[in-house]
């Protein structure tokens, strides 16, 4: 499915296509030198999974989105440049706000699973799962989390987890729901309560909501990084949508401005 460009849009697309040359090894990484991360994600991918029309978009000037290989072999070292001041930081940050004595964590939407990894070397004896919806993005986790024993990884929907109810003592999500129309969001919210054991946690990193400011960022993101969803994003509330699905304690911790994380228990 193909976007309508704004300008300013397609220049960016057209400015990346002509440089690809010099660029490419740029927002690449040599983990995937040699790797034919297409023939693996497609070894991997799970026949069952049907992808949702909101997923087939052009994110973030890759043709396909997530469905294109690409996505994931450039998603690090761009995403690492992006969350300010520092991602490490971050991704920490969203791990500490886990119950120390979580022993079961799901992160939803993992991609390549940097978060996943922080979470899984926070909580060593926890086991934490990570679920995507690119076959590309799971390979891709999979293999940056070699030397991690308590993770695995797993191509999946959120919006229908392959797990049984009270399942995980823990759930997060980083950074999927600016991914994502609204009715998904809402979706995977109420499948996170479904998975989730009675008292268990759910904790979600994202942009802030609401503000100016995070409505300025979110415009920037949008314009320059082709985000579709950004403006569902900015004009609703995750918390609202957590309520909604039936948690409690419903809270948000804002971070250094342009970012929060909210937390809710079943
Ligand atoms: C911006 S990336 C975030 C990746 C990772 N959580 C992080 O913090 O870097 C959004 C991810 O959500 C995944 N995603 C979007 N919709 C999904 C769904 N319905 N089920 C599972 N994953 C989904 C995409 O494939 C993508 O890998």
């Amino acid at each position: 499915m193909k976007l309508a460009l704004s300008p300013l849009q397609q220049g960016i697309v057209n400015f990346l296509q002509s440089n690809e040359t010099w660029l490419r090894p740029l927002l690449t990484e040599r983990i995937f030198d040699g790797v034919d991360v297409q023939a693996e994600g497609d070894k991997l991918a799970n026949p069952a999974v049907t992808y949702p029309d909101y997923y087939k978009q052009d994110f973030h000037s890759v043709d396909g989105g997530y469905l294109n290989k690409d996505a994931a072999i450039t998603y690090d070292p761009i995403t690492k440049q992006i969350l300010v001041p520092n991602e490490t930081f971050l991704r920490d940050e969203t791990a500490a706000a886990i119950p120390a004595d979580a022993k079961t964590v799901l992160d939803l939407g993992c991609g390549t699973g940097t978060a996943t990894r922080a979470i899984a070397s926070r909580l060593t004896s926890a086991q934490v799962t990570g679920v995507d919806l690119s076959p590309y993005m799971v390979f891709a986790a999979q293999l940056k989390a070699k030397s991690l024993s308590n993770i695995s990884f797993i191509h999946a929907n959120a919006e229908i987890l392959p797990f049984d109810d009270n399942s995980f003592d823990a759930i997060t999500a980083s950074l999927l729901f600016h991914e994502t129309p609204l009715h998904a969001a809402l979706n995977i919210i109420k499948e996170a309560r479904r998975v989730l054991k009675p008292n268990g946690k759910f904790v979600v990193f994202d942009g802030a909501q609401g503000d100016a400011l995070a409505k300025l960022g979110g415009n920037i993101s949008s314009s320059l990084f082709l985000e579709p969803y950004a403006d569902q994003f900015l004009s609703s509330n995750i918390l609202d949508l957590m309520r909604e699905a039936g948690f409690s304690k419903v809270e948000s911790r804002p971070l250094l401005m342009i970012y929060e994380i909210r937390t809710a228990t079943k």
